[in-house]
Parts: structure tokens; C-alpha cells; sequence
């Protein structure tokens, strides 16, 4: 692949403040697409597009919840405005609240649908409408939408996260479809991360121990290793590198799959 294979491409990268979110923010960057970062973190989300600027490439922040059709609006009328156009989505926002299906809370399930599944299908709304033609930005582009290996996998505790990583997966499909047949010139497709230590899997490690199915985080952890044949957790940097990629004109005929980025944890 070119070494700048998104040069003057412009991406909005939800939930960018930090982890998997901020180091693929960082991949596109180096990849030569500029970026506006989207989070409800407004100090953490600043202070990364801070630091991708210091690169010398184009960024903002976006304060963006994407359970709120409204917010996305602005978020995507920002990014059109301070980057000069917008062709990029990753819909990367998510949350996980461990629990066993026997003990599951209904709010907690609820919450993880509002912002797993809405969030990302309205991220996708917002983008069709603004990246198809006659559109405010209007020459099409790359959705990447971040499921799981958890939506490939049964993994106990996380039942209702899977679910809604499954909807992602779906969505995907579905999205690919419509942009495709309804002329939109959009891509849309998915990534299943394996775990990764960011602030959500180091949680989901702790949580293991906390409802007995692990008798600490390193067993937790190394669980989740013995079952990766590659023999170890995914890094960052993998899930940044497998978005640049189908973001590039190197993807430009795949559409509605779903690339596994977990070292063959899923297959
Ligand atoms: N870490 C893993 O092991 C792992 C594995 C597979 C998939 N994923 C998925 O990758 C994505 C990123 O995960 P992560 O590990 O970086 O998590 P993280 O918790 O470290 O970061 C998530 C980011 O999303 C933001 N966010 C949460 N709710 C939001 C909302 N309503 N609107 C806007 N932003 C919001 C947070 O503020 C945070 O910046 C998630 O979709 C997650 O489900 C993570």
C-alpha cells in the first residue's frame, strides 16, 4: 500500500478521544487524511486532536454523542466546514457493561443498544446524506463501522454487548447495500477487534474476575491469549492499520464484509 493512501481525505472518527478510537485517528492521519475527532470527552478528545496536529495535518474536535441525532448534525456539518469536505466515517464509539445473562440489568442493556446500535446506524444516516451526490460533501466515501470478535464468538458475561456487536455486523451489510444500489458512491464495512488493553478491555478483564469466571486478570487475560493462535491480545495499531486499508482506493471494490482483526481468535 502507498505510504499516503488517504492524502487529502477527511474523516470523522467517533469515540477518537482515546484507545482504539485516537490510535486510528492517528493511523488515518499518518495516512495523509486530515481529522476531525468526535467524543463525548471534550479534555481528552482536544488533547488528541492536539496531538495529531503537531504533525502538521488539519484536525478539530467535535463535541458528539452519538445517541443524539441533533449532535450528529452539527458533528458532521463541523467536519465539512473545518476540514473542507468529509469522506471518511469510523464508527468507532462503544460501550460494554459486563454482566451475566442471569444477572443482567435492563437499563444496562438498553444503554449499550442506545449506543452500540443507534449511534452507529444514525453515524451512517449522517454520512449517507452528507458524502452521497448533491450532498454538502457529495463524493462518496469509506464507512468502517468497529464490531467485535464478540460478535463472532460466544464469550460468557457479555451477551447483550454481542448482541449489539451482531447489529453492527448486520447494519454493515444492510448499509453497503442501500449506498451501493442507491448510488451513493459509499463503502461500508466492519472490523471485529479482538481484546485489547484499552480502558474497555482492561475493564472487561477485571469483570471476568468480579462474576467468577476467572480467578484473576492475568488468568482473564490469558485465556484470551491461549485461544489466539497468533499467541497474543490485539494492539491498537492493528485496528488502525486494517481502517486505513479499507478506507484506501486499494479497497475500492470490497463492500459489506467484515475483516477479523483478533489473530484468529474468531475463526
Ligand atoms: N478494547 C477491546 O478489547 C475491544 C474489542 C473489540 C471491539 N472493541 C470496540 O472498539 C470500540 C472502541 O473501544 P475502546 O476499547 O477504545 O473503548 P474505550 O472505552 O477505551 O473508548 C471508547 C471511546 O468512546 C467514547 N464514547 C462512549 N460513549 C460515547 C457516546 N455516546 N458518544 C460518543 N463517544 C462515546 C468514549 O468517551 C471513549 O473515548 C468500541 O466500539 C468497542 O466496543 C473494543
Amino acid at each position: 500500500m502507498s505510504e499516503k493512501s488517504l492524502a487529502g481525505r477527511k474523516a470523522l472518527v467517533t469515540g477518537g478521544a482515546r484507545g482504539i478510537g485516537a490510535a486510528i485517528a492517528q493511523a488515518l492521519a499518518r495516512a495523509g487524511a486530515s481529522i476531525m475527532i468526535a467524543d463525548i470527552l471534550e479534555e481528552a478528545g482536544n488533547a488528541t486532536a492536539t496531538t495529531i496536529a503537531k504533525e502538521g495535518i488539519t484536525t478539530g474536535f467535535a463535541q458528539l454523542d452519538v445517541t443524539d441525532d441533533a449532535q450528529w448534525e452539527r458533528a458532521v456539518a463541523k467536519t465539512v466546514g473545518t476540514l473542507g469536505g468529509y469522506d471518511i466515517l469510523i464508527n468507532n464509539a462503544g460501550i460494554e457493561i459486563t454482566s451475566l445473562i442471569s444477572e443482567v440489568k435492563a437499563e444496562d442493556a438498553r444503554r449499550m443498544c442506545d449506543v452500540n446500535i443507534v449511534g452507529t446506524v444514525l453515524g451512517m444516516k449522517h454520512a449517507f446524506r452528507a458524502m452521497r451526490p448533491g450532498g454538502p460533501a457529495g463524493k462518496g466515501g469509506a464507512v468502517v463501522n468497529i464490531a467485535s470478535v464478540a460478535a463472532t464468538i460466544a464469550f460468557p458475561a457479555i451477551a447483550v454487548y454481542s448482541g449489539t456487536k451482531s447489529a453492527v455486523d448486520r447494519m454493515t451489510r444492510i448499509g453497503a447495500m442501500e449506498a451501493g444500489k442507491l448510488g451513493f458512491g459509499v463503502r461500508v464495512n466492519c472490523i471485529y477487534p479482538g481484546l485489547i488493553p484499552t480502558d474497555m478491555g482492561m475493564q472487561l478483564a477485571n469483570d471476568i474476575v468480579k462474576v467468577g469466571l476467572a480467578a484473576d486478570v492475568n488468568a482473564a487475560v490469558g485465556s484470551v491469549v491461549e485461544q489466539t493462535p497468533l499467541g497474543r491480545l490485539a494492539e491498537v495499531t492493528d485496528i488502525g492499520n486494517a481502517a486505513v486499508f479499507l478506507c484506501s482506493e486499494e479497497a475500492r471494490f470490497i463492500t459489506g464484509v467484515g475483516l477479523p482483526v483478533d489473530g484468529g481468535m474468531g475463526m
